[in-house]
């Protein structure tokens, strides 16, 4: 079945409304800016175009502690060196020990976990009720994390105050005057999901902190918009074929790039694209548009190349580790409600969010939602 250009536009259009009503001059910014792959604005650069992107992750040196970055932001939560803000051998020697948990055997472990949960919340879909995919999103990425971990905390107490920690940290850095108490209340937030991950043992507080930190508000953002997606673009059929259904994932993310901007520091005189770039200027890295999230939509049977659709996790050394659990999540996701083809029935964005996302996103099993659609509230 071909892809319909008006469901696409619809589905377009209601994605759009994450950035729209969460950051509107920022999205308007970024949008008139992206004619040009890199292009400078004072001490900022913008990158749109894939090539200096990943140019810009792999070979210019970056300064990772710097202030309004992901890493200086990171190193402002906690006192412990947490992966973004670390280069070299202890970057490296931390990462190692996600990497077996994070593998493809790391992942199939995890598995039953999250499976179980979402059983029971989708279980309401077979008897025509409807269904909010954002708790269930917030669970499934916040048992993966504790079990992860080896955690015994209370997954939901773990994942508000991983959204908590972020959401504060991002009003912190956003553009403007410093919001009073942003600072403390992400401050506040971090201790209390330290100590909610904490053994007791390890020392490594921090580090599992940041790891929910970056588990749960990627999931949060993605597993909704992408459910949101397949719904009104119509793709049940193609997340219904177990061969096509990997593509789609890939495809979905890309499309939805929850991570839309990595905010970056040059840490030494470079060229991108033809732009000079000056040690000490932030680097505005698009995700959204260096994957053509705003050109091509999401098709499983014509994807965009891998080369590119990666590029949402980021490039070189610090790429997300955890794009193989992201990625079976939706998979799963997607497996379990193509059976039901629903529909979206109600769509609230969460403005306060610190990655562009839906505070409340229902949907019904086709069939039972004609009626409910002219209720739909899209505030
Ligand atoms: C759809 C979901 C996700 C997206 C879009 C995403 C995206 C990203 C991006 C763009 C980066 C920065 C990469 C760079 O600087 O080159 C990153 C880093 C990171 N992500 Fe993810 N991520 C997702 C899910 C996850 C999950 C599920 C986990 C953990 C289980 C995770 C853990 C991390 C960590 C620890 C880092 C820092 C790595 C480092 O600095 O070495 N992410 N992610």
């Amino acid at each position: 079945m071909t892809v319909s250009p008006a469901a696409v536009r619809a589905a377009r259009r209601r994605d759009r409304r994450v950035y729209t009503r969460s950051h509107p001059l920022l999205f308007a910014l970024l949008a008139a800016a992206r004619r040009r792959p890199v292009t400078r604005l004072g001490r900022a650069v913008l990158v749109h175009d894939a090539a200096p992107y990943r140019h810009a992750l792999t070979r210019i040196p970056l300064d990772r502690t710097a202030a309004g970055t992901t890493g200086g932001a990171a190193r402002e939560l906690s006192t412990a060196d947490v992966l973004f803000d670390q280069e070299g051998g202890g970057h490296r020697g931390a990462r190692r020990t996600l990497a077996e948990d994070l593998s493809a055997a790391g992942v199939e472990r995890l598995r039953p976990v999250w499976q179980e949960a979402l059983g029971r919340h989708l279980a309401p879909l077979a008897e025509g009720r409807d269904v909010d995919l954002v708790p269930l999103a917030r669970e499934l990425a916040a048992v993966g994390v504790c079990t992860l971990l080896g955690s015994a905390a209370d997954p939901h107490a773990v994942a508000v105050a991983a959204g908590e920690a972020a959401a504060a940290a991002v009003r912190d850095h956003l553009p403007g005057p410093r919001l009073p108490g942003a600072r403390r209340a992400a401050a506040t937030a971090t201790a209390r999901l330290e100590t909610l991950l904490s053994t007791g043992t390890d020392g490594r507080a921090g580090l599992r902190a940041m790891l929910a930190v970056a588990a749960v508000n990627t999931s949060v953002a993605a597993l909704p918009r992408a459910a949101a997606w397949c719904a009104d673009a119509g793709l049940w059929d193609q997340a219904a074929d177990d061969r096509l259904r990997p593509a789609l994932v890939t495809e979905l993310l890309r499309v939805t790039a929850p991570s839309p901007l990595l905010p970056r520091a040059a840490a030494a005189d470079a060229d991108l694209g033809g732009c000079p770039v000056r040690k000490g200027d932030r680097l505005i890295l698009v995700a959204r548009h260096a994957v053509r999230a705003h050109l091509q939509p999401p098709d499983a049977r014509r994807p965009a190349p891998p080369a590119v659709a990666q590029l949402v996790f980021g490039a070189g050394p610090h790429a997300c580790p955890g794009a193989r659990l992201a990625r079976a999540q939706l998979e799963d996701v997607l497996a379990a409600l193509a059976p039901h083809r629903p529909a979206v029935t109600g769509a609230r964005v969460d403005r306060g969010a610190a990655l562009p996302g839906w505070r409340s996103l229902t949907v019904r099993a086709a069939g039972r939602h004609e009626s409910a659609a002219r209720f739909e509230e899209d505030r």
